[in-house]
């Protein structure tokens, strides 16, 4: 015979053994099978309500009512559960999916252009806006156009072996970018205007000498060129490139492929504007006839001027560099700089 008190019984251990084993389960999948253990068509609480025909039609409604409050205490302690295991979860993917935004990032460092590369583009887009052509040319030259067509006399002391590297052939590293004259020259014809940069080599080294160096040759032939438009050009390059108010000096000068020939420097002042002393910066004149006579033009029909820059020393000018040898070594400390 079954008791009334003992289907209670049954009933409130159900509710206790679900509610534990729903508190102690950890995943979901297993939570629900545990409901439907409890709360399914056959599970517990349906099979103690089966027991139901044998109480009386007083007990049955309270029996009824009991096992509806187990029925919802356990589905309110599944609910909570799953709800708990749910935010857990998705706590748990969040823990292991974290970017920790405040750690350093992974640095590209930019590039920047070597001071000597970045002084050469400055020139050369100084002259393109001007018209000027921009070429280069070997430098393994012939005796003839690093010197011979260039004028410069059999005996000159730029030949020597002090200046001058030579090879085992006879040919010379160039001692200057003076030679692309003469090969522009001979490949085009009258008017033109251009500049070539490129390395040339000397048997020279201290902190302001290297035995390779970079120049800027220019050269421009015409009817009528004069005096007035090399200086007035290389005045506009100087204030340009250093600022507009460099004061400049022509100095006369001797070079053999030019005539008259002049060195131009620019003035060192002190903070109340005084020249206090001056610093050569480029060689320059008239083209030579003899030089014109060399590729076959007229000197009588036309004129033109030539000069050349050391690349290194408007760079150590501008940017205040001390030691010739810092644009070689290329430290990274020193070329971050020019970033
Ligand atoms: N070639 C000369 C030098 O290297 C510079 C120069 C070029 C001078 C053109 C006059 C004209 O010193």
């Amino acid at each position: 015979m079954i008791e009334i008190s003992d289907i209670r019984t049954q009933l409130e251990t159900a509710r206790q053994k679900g509610i534990l084993e729903f508190e102690q389960t950890d995943s979901p999948q297993t939570l629900y099978e545990k409901r439907t253990k409890y709360l399914g068509k056959k599970g517990e609480v349906k099979a103690v309500l089966r027991g139901l025909g044998a109480l009386s039609p007083e007990e049955r409604p309270q029996i009824g009512q009991l096992a509806n409050e187990v029925a919802d205490a356990l589905e309110a302690a599944y609910q909570n559960r799953l709800a708990q295991l749910k935010s857990s979860e998705s706590e748990l993917r969040l823990t292991k999916d974290e970017v920790d935004i405040t750690l350093p990032g992974t640095w590209t460092r930019r590039g920047a252009y070597h001071p000597l590369m970045r002084t050469q583009y400055e020139i050369e887009e100084l002259f393109y806006s001007m018209g000027y052509d921009i070429a280069e040319g070997p430098e393994i030259e012939s005796d003839y156009y690093n010197f011979e067509a260039l004028n410069f006399p059999p005996d000159h002391p730029a030949r020597d072996m002090q200046d001058t590297f030579f090879t085992k052939s006879g040919h010379v590293l160039r001692t200057h970018t003076s030679p692309v004259q003469i090969h522009y020259m001979e490949t085009h014809k009258p008017p033109l205007r251009m500049i070539a940069p490129g390395r040339v080599y000397r048997c020279d080294s201290d902190i302001t000498h290297s035995p390779m160096f970079t120049q800027i040759e220019g050269l421009v032939v015409d009817k009528n060129i004069t005096f007035c438009d090399l200086k007035g050009t290389l005045e506009f390059l100087i204030h340009k490139f250093f600022s507009p108010d460099t004061i400049t000096r022509f100095r006369p000068s001797y070079f053999p492929f030019t005539e008259p020939s002049a060195e131009v420097d620019i003035a060192v002042t002190d903070s109340s504007g005084h020249v206090t002393g001056w610093l050569e910066v480029l060689g320059c004149g008239m083209v030579n006839p003899a030089v014109f006579e060399a590729v076959g033009y007229d000197p009588e029909r036309f004129t033109g001027f030539a000069f050349g820059l050391g690349i290194e020393r408007f760079a150590m000018l501008k940017y205040g560099i001390r030691d010739i040898r810092l644009f070689y070594e290329n430290d990274i400390r020193m070329l971050k700089q020019f970033r």
